[in-house]
């Protein structure tokens, strides 16, 4: 937050004209303390086909993902995504790895949990597995025994009461060092993120497929914000800053502000 964007012409690129480096460059984030949000979406705003994002997604926006995985200090994803989605160990593939040591950086970012009631399995890989440590982040009011069997595999951020308080948690990851931020969702997450104006960027790939009604789209209403309208004036402005095509795919990389300032 606070940073000023300076609004560039928008650049359309096709992905597989760009090397690795190109596209770690159009990823580059404008200042030290940065949280972005990565989503697949289908081009009718679905975010999950047969309740998950694999089948939205391919290898072009993977490349995408893989780049800002490998660019983040920390990935943050809710419960609801690390069991739906079968989350493993936060692990890089040795190039990335390298870049990231190129840098100074430790070879992979740590992975960090959102979760009201840490219905998580303490014995997954997620946790048992993990190179580095991971967090998670509860409310500060969370029963002792419902925590205690993560203690052995994880760090505690405690925040908020009966509810994870994210910009608290923001604030502590930061604390720690761990300035870059990754939010991979899912859309509960994101949802209370736009709610308290903490995603400085969106990268959207925009999938080439007609979904239909059904499935989430890529924010919703968590807890007390649940059925409530959004208003216009509450309405945040996006700058897009590029798009890159590939395969049809539309990879949409948004900041917050507005393209008149
Ligand atoms: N298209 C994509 O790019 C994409 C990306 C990610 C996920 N997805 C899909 O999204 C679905 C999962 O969606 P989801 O919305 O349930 O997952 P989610 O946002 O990852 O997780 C929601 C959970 O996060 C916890 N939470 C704690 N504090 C919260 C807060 N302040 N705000 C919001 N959540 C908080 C709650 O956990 P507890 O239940 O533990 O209390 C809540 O149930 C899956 O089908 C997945 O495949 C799609």
């Amino acid at each position: 937050m606070g940073y000023l964007v300076a609004v560039a012409e928008v650049r359309f690129r096709r992905l597989d004209e760009l090397t690795d480096d190109e596209v770690y460059a159009a990823y580059e984030p404008p200042g030290p303390d940065w949280l972005r949000v990565n989503f697949v979406s289908s081009a009718d705003g679905a975010a999950t086909l047969e309740g998950v994002s694999g089948p939205l997604s391919g290898e072009e926006d993977k490349r995408v993902f893989k780049v800002l995985r490998a660019r983040c200090d920390v990935l943050v994803a809710g419960s609801g995504t690390v069991r739906t989605e079968g989350y493993g160990p936060l692990v890089l593939s040795p190039d990335r790895m390298a870049w990231r040591r190129a840098r100074g950086l430790p070879e992979v970012p740590v992975m960090a949990i959102v979760s009201r009631t840490a219905a998580l399995d303490p014995g997954s890989g997620i946790f048992t597995e993990a190179p580095r440590r991971p967090i998670l982040i509860v409310p500060a009011d969370l029963a002792k025994e419902r925590l205690e069997p993560f203690l052995a595999v994880a760090d505690v951020i405690a925040a908020g009461e009966g509810e994870v308080d994210l910009a608290a948690a923001v604030a502590a990851l930061r604390e720690r060092g761990l300035r870059q931020v990754l939010c991979e969702g899912g859309p509960h997450v994101f949802g209370s993120l736009v709610e308290a104006d903490l995603a400085d960027e969106l990268d959207l790939t925009l999938a080439p497929k007609l979904v239909g009604p059904g499935p989430m789209r890529i924010a919703e209403a968590h807890g007390a914000g649940r059925g409530a309208q959004p208003t216009a004036a509450a309405a945040r402005p996006l700058v897009l800053r590029h798009v890159l095509e590939a395969g049809g795919n539309l990879m949409l990389r948004y900041m917050r502000g507005s393209s008149d300032e």
